[in-house]
């Protein structure tokens, strides 16, 4: 007993302060139940880690098993209350109302197309990468923005087939809105492998997984006007040749239409590419012209304002964004079901091609002009040879197909249009809280 209380007066009150002990049995004791703590605290430890990673890991295998997607950033995804929220945002609430799955809903267009859907009782569920091409936080306002009007962006990415297979598992969707996609032409010579990787890659990927989908949705994806390449015939009409892409963008653009037929004529899925001509608007992309033209013109800072050979105009067909998103909505209310089931093609499905322009292009020395009036500052021109780096001299849209099919009609003119950006710009970037990029 009394050996027993010496031995109960060696343990230290305060762990990690040993009273010493002359007695080598005593201090082997101690260190043999010293090292034992330490083993079980350790195993519980690494025991808690694995626990841990277990259930913040999706409820499907989330790393990729295809050597060629190593480069795919994982994503938290899975678990209930994330099917919750999935299954609350996609559920229709109006009648005779769609179900749509909006990849790059973070992006421009997508946001916009998300709202709009939204706004009319559509079920909207929207996926996005949050990549880092352009400022992100743009991107979080965007989905700040729809977070409010109840449409969930889930965090990943179109070439994870393990999350698509998971999202029509949970959801039925009877559309997809395909947006996701590398843009900006200039961008392709710095990084070619992420127009790849997104533009056809990730197509592919996507249009496997709707494949085999029960029941298949049909897909209106975004193609663009950057497919008219070197083509000079004027106004652009779907019938024109495409095969003279001017950057690695418009071919992977190109790709996706030739993909889009593979994926109709073998599986029959319902496919409507839609060639956007430059879009812009409130919630734009700080990666085209007239949104960094804004930025410096009122930050006092030069602009490069391009002229084509023998001072030749460089003009663009700008469409303003709620135009778009009626056409896009519209290729959505005109889809008809895709034909296939279980993998396989049983009959013949659509499969259509629109411009979505405005008609009248602009030169872009007019649309600087614009800017001067609105932001009431001159701008300080520098004219300079168009680079051979993918920009096309003029874009010019045929809108006739799709004001036949799909009741396309733009109504916003270019002044009017920018006057609704540069408001936007000036409050959104007011208060010197978001410095703008
Ligand atoms: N804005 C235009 O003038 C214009 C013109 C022609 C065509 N388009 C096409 O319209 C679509 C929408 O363009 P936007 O202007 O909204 O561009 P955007 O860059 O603002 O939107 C694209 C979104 O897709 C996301 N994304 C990219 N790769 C992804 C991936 N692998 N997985 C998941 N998400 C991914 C991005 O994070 C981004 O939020 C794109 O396909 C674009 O090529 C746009």
């Amino acid at each position: 007993m009394s050996k027993q209380m010496s031995h109960l007066d060696n343990i230290p009150s305060t762990p990690g302060k040993f009273k010493m002990d002359k007695s080598p049995y005593i201090h082997n004791r101690l260190r043999w139940h010293s090292s034992l703590a330490k083993l079980t605290f350790w195993s519980f430890m690494f025991l808690g880690l694995i626990l841990i990673f277990f259930f913040r890991s999706p409820s499907s295998n989330p790393l990729p098993q295809d050597p060629s997607r190593r480069s795919l950033r994982t994503y938290n995804w899975g678990g209930p209350a994330w099917e919750k929220r999935v299954r609350s945002s996609a559920r229709i609430r109006s009648r005779n109302g769609i179900s749509v799955l909006v990849t790059g809903a973070a992006g421009f267009v997508g946001t916009h197309v998300s709202a709009a859907l939204k706004r009319r009782g559509d079920g909207v569920l929207g996926l996005d990468n949050f990549n880092d091409y352009y400022d992100p936080t743009l991107k979080r306002a965007r989905q700040a923005l729809l977070e409010r009007s109840g449409v969930f962006i889930v965090e990943g990415d179109i070439n994870d087939s393990a999350l698509l297979r998971k999202l029509f598992e949970v959801v039925a969707f009877t559309h997809v809105m395909h947006l996701a996609a590398q843009a900006g032409v200039r961008y392709a010579m710095e990084n070619p492998g992420s127009y790849v990787h997104s533009n056809i890659a990730g197509f592919v990927n996507l249009l496997e997984v709707c494949k085999s989908a029960n029941p298949q949705p049909a897909i209106v994806w975004a193609s663009s006007s950057s497919v008219y390449g070197l083509n000079t015939k004027v106004p652009f009409s779907e019938r024109d040749r495409t095969d003279q892409p001017a950057s690695l963008y418009a071919a992977t653009k190109k790709a996706g239409e030739e993909i889009a037929h593979t994926y109709n004529h073998i599986y029959g899925l319902s496919l409507t590419g839609l060639r956007f001509f430059t879009v812009y608007g409130p919630w734009g992309r700080p990666d085209m012209a007239y949104f960094f033209f804004t930025r410096d013109i009122l930050k006092g800072k030069s602009i490069s304002i391009f002229e084509a050979a023998n001072h030749g105009t460089v003009a663009r067909d700008f469409t303003y964004i709620d135009d778009i998103v009626k056409g896009c909505l519209a290729a959505l209310d005109t889809a008809e079901k895709s034909t296939g089931s279980g993998g396989k093609k049983k009959g013949p499905a659509q499969l259509r091609v629109f411009n979505l322009g405005n008609t009248s292009p602009v030169p872009v020395s007019d649309l600087v002009s614009i800017l001067e009036r609105l932001l009431k500052v001159n701008a300080k021109r520098n004219i300079m040879k168009l680079p051979r780096n993918g920009d096309v001299q003029f874009t010019h849209a045929n809108i006739s197909l799709a004001q036949r099919e799909l009741g396309y009609k733009p109504s916003t003119d270019l002044q009017t249009g920018l006057k609704k950006f540069v408001r936007w710009y000036l409050s959104y970037y007011s208060g010197g809280k978001k410095a703008a990029g």
